[in-house]
């Protein structure tokens, strides 16, 4: 058993083998995935696939770099009424984007907290989407006490500190890929450091695919790769890390399957 809590199965990427990518997570024991859907393209696409097939189940929110499409009211209503359906099980990947820069700074501020607002209201977890961008991220997840519903730092890249104050937050650290580079030194050194009832594993499929298949396209069941390294990291077998994370993701999500 293993659970990919992050994936984009629904990307065009996978347009030629979908059926065949499915297949691939089951043989090699992901019997859990989690589809996200962030924008007026990928959450229709995103519910079809968890409607299509039981074990996948999705999160819907407004990404960060989208974040000057979004038609704030409208949208937000579409993702509350989103969120009555059974298989969603968080708002995301919501959070600040400062690398790719192609929604202004404070438009990225106002769907975050409006998100985070929604996701309290609705008592539902979120999934943080953070690059380049720590310091906002922690204030603002402060500001907006999202603490009271907690929920996943998506494939986590800063400092052990910025993990702490995450942690003491209600969040669960998620690593894909990038862990298991090998010049991978900060994300290896804050993996040793969070406690593993707060780990969880995912692999943003299609990107980011870990070692040996850096650079190609990512799928879920490329997750054991991270699921090993992660064992080797915390010195516990890959079952016991496997059997962990998904109790972990189960625990964070309110999966009960
Ligand atoms: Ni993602």
């Amino acid at each position: 058993m293993l659970i990919d809590t992050h994936a984009h199965l629904d990307s065009p990427k996978f347009d030629a083998d979908r059926e065949a990518v499915i297949s691939r997570a089951l043989e090699a024991g992901i019997d859990t995935i989690v589809n996200i859907g962030f924008n007026r393209e990928t959450i229709p696409t995103t519910m079809a696939l968890a409607e299509k097939y039981p074990f996948i189940y999705a999160v819907v929110g407004w990404h960060p770099t989208d974040a000057i499409e979004m038609k704030l009211e409208e949208d937000l209503a579409w993702i509350e009424q989103l969120c009555n359906h059974p298989k969603v099980v968080a708002i995301g990947e919501i959070g600040l984007d400062y690398y790719w820069d192609t929604s202004p700074k404070e438009i990225q501020h106002i769907v975050f907290r409006e998100q985070i607002r929604l996701a309290r209201r609705l008592n539902k977890p979120i999934v943080i989407h953070n690059r380049d961008a720590h310091e906002d991220v922690v204030r603002i997840l402060k500001e907006e006490k999202a603490e009271e519903v907690g929920g996943i730092m998506h494939c986590f890249s800063g400092s052990p500190e910025t993990a702490k104050k995450c942690l003491d937050m209600n969040f669960y650290i998620s690593f894909g890929g990038p862990v298991t580079f090998k010049n991978a030194r900060v994300p290896k050194e804050v993996l040793e450091r969070v406690p593993l009832d707060r780990i969880l594993l995912e692999t943003d499929a299609p990107y980011l695919a870990p070692h040996p298949h850096r650079g190609q396209r990512n799928e879920s069941a490329f997750v054991r790769l991270v699921a090993e390294t992660a064992a080797e990291i915390k010195g516990i077998s890959l079952a016991e890390m496997s059997r962990i994370t998904s109790e972990n993701a189960q625990r964070c999500l309110g999966i009960t399957r």
